[in-house]
């Protein structure tokens, strides 16, 4: 498994409002849909493509297209929505593909209550969109589902990580086709498994 973390000024502003307790719903998501795309930009560097010839109103020439078959995008939700737009605006030809988890608030174990994805995920490039990755339970079934399914090289973008969280993964998908983009990397998690200093609970603070 592979982290990086997104080094960029545009990043760290839009992660500090979205951080700010005193921002609203509205602003929240917005932000949250501006700062998806600048991640989705560096998420998408390995996207596979393929060569084309093309006229241009001046000559021929060659240049790219994506890949068959299209990559696809997994929002886990409830919070993962708040990040799905601007994923498809920047590969607008994905499909779409969704996992419902949740996480218990006691045990902070991950369940799955919803899947509607390909069966076969065979030689597809996928993207997981979920905006924190907190102790790492929800990504790292969600990937190991999309890997048992045949996905050969997972992204998963994230607004916020926790150290823990990370090591989690790591220990889990050790060697496995798996890059995790996010914005930051917090200082740790607290008793409850929300992140320090994070931004609170993502998915109510976009549509809480
Ligand atoms: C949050 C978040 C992740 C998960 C992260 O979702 O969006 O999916 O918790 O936690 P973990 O890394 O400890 O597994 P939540 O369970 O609150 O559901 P929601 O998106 O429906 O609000």
């Amino acid at each position: 498994m592979r982290l990086h973390v997104v080094d960029h000024p545009l990043v760290a502003h839009k992660l500090t409002t979205l951080r700010d307790e005193r921002t609203d719903s509205p602003t929240f998501r917005r932000l949250a849909d501006e700062l998806v795309t600048l991640l989705a930009y560096e998420a998408t560097r390995d996207v596979r493509t393929e060569q084309v010839d093309i006229k241009t109103p001046v000559a021929a020439t060659t240049g790219v297209r994506l890949s068959h078959p299209r990559p696809l995008v997994v929002p886990i939700l409830r919070a993962g929505l708040g990040m799905l737009d601007g994923m498809v605006r920047l590969l607008p030809t994905a499909e779409v593909g969704f996992l419902g988890m949740v996480r218990d608030e006691e045990t902070l174990e991950a369940k799955t209550y919803a899947t509607r994805m390909p069966d076969d995920l065979s030689g597809r490039q996928v993207y997981v969109v979920d905006p924190m990755l907190a102790t790492g339970g929800t990504l790292v079934a969600a990937i190991q589902l999309l890997i048992e399914r045949g996905a050969d090289d997972v992204t998963a973008l994230c607004l916020l990580a926790a150290p823990e969280g990370v090591e989690v993964m790591e220990r889990a998908l050790a060697g496995k086709p798996v890059t995790v983009v996010t914005a930051a990397v917090d200082e740790r998690l607290n008793e409850h498994g929300f992140i320090v200093p994070g931004l609170g609970d993502a998915g109510d603070r976009l549509y809480g």
